[in-house]
């Protein structure tokens, strides 16, 4: 994606670096973060400098290459076993980290240069996958449509593209006239600063609204379609997805709206049969707490939003029953949240 004319990833790999956009940063300045060793990619992927589920699974690909490269030889194995226990440590909801340590660990055991491959054979293949969910979303997407996303589910959130967002910039490119709702999703705000700032870079209209506004503007017609993506999607079409998720499904059901799941078959867990089996993260009560930002002069700031003495929960995802869910755009094309239908994704593999 362009960012200020330059052509970027969310993620990509040199010699035996790894380097990112620092999305803690974003919107207010766009710097890029260098992790030298295995260790230091667990550390961006824990505070979220990197996020998303499949930047998620680039850099956990990418980390356990680094692991395998710095195992010493006489240790090789049981090192890159710890460390790949570390990776998968970090952010327990993504099934796009875990897709990532076990492919690469299996070539890392051959060589670590069949490790550096695999986790570059991932991270291009989120691209393809992410740009044929925009071509397959942006038959959904009609002509002065409204569109609600949660989140960011969009370019930052993978390596390129996006899967929610990725209809819309296939809509935008082509012409269309579009109009996106973006939820500002608290705690940590993906929505009011990375899919604004992602829209903003590519000049697609939006208002940011308040998490709270959904419904009115459904109940309104003010929203034709939700597109959202996922984070880990089960046997039977339950999705994880960020914490509100699951309220916009309900509401889209009540007011007759199509509600669209995002994501590439990554994203799958076929191992888990149903949404309850989903680990769900729980995240620092700070991030409830206290906000971040700049204030007029571009200084950076947290400050207290909450009552002090109080405390926060902060369940970092929900899951959305299959029966919510309109349909699920991969990047083998739109399917039905139903068992047979997954089991049959799979089986064209
Ligand atoms: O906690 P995050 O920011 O890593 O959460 C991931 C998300 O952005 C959303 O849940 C998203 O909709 C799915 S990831 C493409």
């Amino acid at each position: 994606m362009l960012v200020r004319g330059k052509n970027y990833k969310t993620i990509w790999m040199e010699g035996n670096s790894v380097f990112m956009i620092e999305q803690n940063k974003l919107p207010f300045s766009f710097e890029i973060s260098e992790c030298k060793t295995y260790r230091e990619t667990c550390i961006a992927i824990k505070n979220m400098t990197i996020r998303g589920a499949g930047a998620i699974g680039a850099a956990a690909g990418y980390a356990m290459a680094q692991a395998f490269n710095e195992a010493p030889a006489d240790n090789r194995i049981v090192f890159s076993e710890k460390a790949k226990k570390e990776i998968e440590a970090t952010r327990p909801t993504a099934r796009n980290l875990f897709y990532a340590t076990e492919k690469v660990f299996i070539k890392g055991l051959i060589s670590s240069e069949l490790a550096f491959e695999e986790a570059e054979n991932i991270a291009s293949k989120d691209i393809t996958d992410t740009r044929a969910i925009g071509t397959f979303g942006n038959e959904l997407i009609k002509e002065n449509a409204n569109i609600l996303t949660h989140c960011n589910a969009g370019w930052l959130a993978f390596v390129d593209y996006g899967t929610a967002l990725s209809p819309i910039y296939a809509a935008h490119d082509l012409g269309k006239k579009i109009f996106v709702y973006v939820d500002e999703t608290r705690p940590r705000g993906q929505g009011a600063r990375l899919t604004a700032w992602e829209l903003n870079n590519s000049n697609i209209s939006h208002n940011i609204i308040a998490d709270n506004a959904a419904a009115g503007l459904m109940a309104q017609g003010k929203i034709d379609l939700v597109i959202v993506g996922a984070d880990r999607i089960a046997a039977n079409g339950d999705t994880a997805n960020k914490i509100g998720t699951l309220d916009r499904a309900i509401l889209a059901k009540y007011y007759n709206i199509p509600f669209y799941i995002a994501a590439p078959t990554s994203t799958f867990d076929i191992d888990c049969q149903s949404g309850n089996e989903i680990i769900i993260e729980e995240r620092n009560q700070d991030e409830v707490l206290f906000q971040e930002g700049i204030d007029q002069n571009g200084i950076w700031h947290k400050i207290r939003v909450s009552s002090p003495g109080s405390s926060a929960y902060n369940p970092a995802f929900d899951v959305t029953p299959a029966s919510l869910i309109t349909g699920i755009i991969t990047e083998k094309g739109i399917i039905k949240p139903s068992v047979k239908a997954i089991e049959s994704l799979f089986n064209i593999l």
